[in-house]
């Protein structure tokens, strides 16, 4: 936080009135299962994204990027218009979804200063949403539930950028727990339980290099499979309502009155949804293999099934398992791109990123970034004067 408290203050003339903090998160288990009201294991992580900012008079705003040092100027009354690829549309989207709630934000000058790679599969723009929410919160006495503050960031997402997300990177940014993984409840829209991170171990993430952007990607495709699905198995068993109440079972025994394409999307769903709860057992046992074992199921139920895996997460994926010391792995996130996940022991972190970069080199001609990710806590309001 030095840092942004001295780059806002040179580039403005005083400091901050308030600055908020909003991690990236890792979906540990339960891929594209939050949009069917499914479970998911996830973390924050500890890279964050800091929101910095200032009230003004007027309705004249400025936000400038310290990563890049690029800047943004609009006015108030004008930001219910996206502009194609412009980081900016992440906040004018929370200002407009604010406002569909009956509050409002006055003008300001703000900074952003963030260690989540950008467009990797970590949220950095769930990050963005969350810390420039929370700031608007303390700067202009805006009081929602947590919760709500998840459906500002998704109704962004969905209403201003078009992607039909779920709560997933919101939520997770705002609920991670240090040192634990959240058991969350996309139904109920609860954090159920945390569940503690087994000893020893930490998530090394190689980002594929292939650059996804989900809003171009077949993700709203993927949904709506999941929802054809949904709607198939409701005219058998009256008491389905979403993939949530939906078994394995059920799936086969309906197969014949699938499309195969979203047989095999709602396989993935239901699948994503039973090993997210086999996978808490186990790291409650302490069957750290166990663990790792559904970590690669839920890849290769996305390579063959969900189909959102590429080329690129796939070589990561078969290196994990010829490079020692990897317990499992698998794609986190939406796909089609990003990060993959790898279940390592601390004690062999470091040369397992070594050798992994190496080997992904030669294998693809790509330079891998590997991060050892500790889990960190979630979003909060980190200054105000
Ligand atoms: C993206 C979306 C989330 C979730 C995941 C897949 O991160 O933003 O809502 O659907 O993909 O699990």
């Amino acid at each position: 936080m030095q840092d942004m408290m001295k780059m806002f203050g040179d580039a403005y003339g005083k400091g901050p009135a308030v600055v908020s903090r909003a991690p990236g998160r890792l979906e540990i288990l339960g891929n594209h299962t939050d949009y069917n009201e499914g479970f998911v294991l996830s973390a924050a992580v500890d890279r964050a994204t800091e929101f910095a900012l200032s009230p003004v008079d007027g309705k004249d705003c400025e936000i400038r990027d310290f990563r890049d040092g690029s800047v943004r100027n609009f006015n108030l009354d004008s930001v219910d218009q996206p502009k194609p690829g412009d980081w900016a549309n992440y906040v004018k989207g929370m200002i407009c979804e604010i406002r569909k709630r009956g509050h409002d934000v006055g003008g300001f000058n703000a900074a952003i200063l963030s260690t989540i790679p950008l467009s990797a599969g970590m949220s950095s723009s769930a990050a963005l949403e969350i810390s420039a929410g929370f700031a608007f919160a303390k700067a202009f006495g805006i009081e929602l539930p947590k919760e709500e503050w998840a459906r500002v960031g998704q109704g962004v997402e969905n209403n201003y950028m078009g992607l039909k997300s779920g709560l997933l990177d919101q939520f997770s940014s705002i609920f991670g727990q240090k040192d634990s993984l959240i058991f969350c409840d996309f139904r109920s829209v609860s954090v159920e339980r945390t569940v503690r991170m087994p000893e020893g171990y930490s998530f090394v993430v190689a980002n594929s290099m292939v650059k996804h952007n989900l809003v171009d990607s077949e993700y709203n495709a993927r949904r709506r499979s999941c929802e054809r699905a949904a709607g198939i198995l409701a005219g058998r068993h009256p008491e389905v309502k979403t993939l949530r109440d939906v078994s394995t079972d059920m799936i086969e025994d309906a197969k014949g009155s699938l499309d195969n394409d979203d047989y095999l999307k709602a396989l993935h769903v239901v699948g994503e949804n039973e090993r997210v709860l086999k996978a808490i057992e186990m790291i409650e046992k302490g069957d750290v293999q166990g663990f790792g074992n559904l970590l690669y199921e839920s890849q290769e139920s996305s390579r063959v099934n969900f189909a959102n895996s590429c080329r690129e997460i796939d070589c990561l994926i078969e290196l994990s398992r010829s490079v020692p010391g990897c317990i499992g792995a698998r794609l986190s996130g939406g796909g089609f791109g990003g990060i993959t996940i790898h279940l390592v022991k601390d004690s062999d972190t470091e040369q397992y990123r070594a050798r992994l970069d190496t080997a992904y080199k030669l294998q693809t001609g790509l330079e891998t970034s590997t991060l050892a990710c500790s889990i960190g806590s979630g979003a909060a309001v980190v200054y105000a004067c």
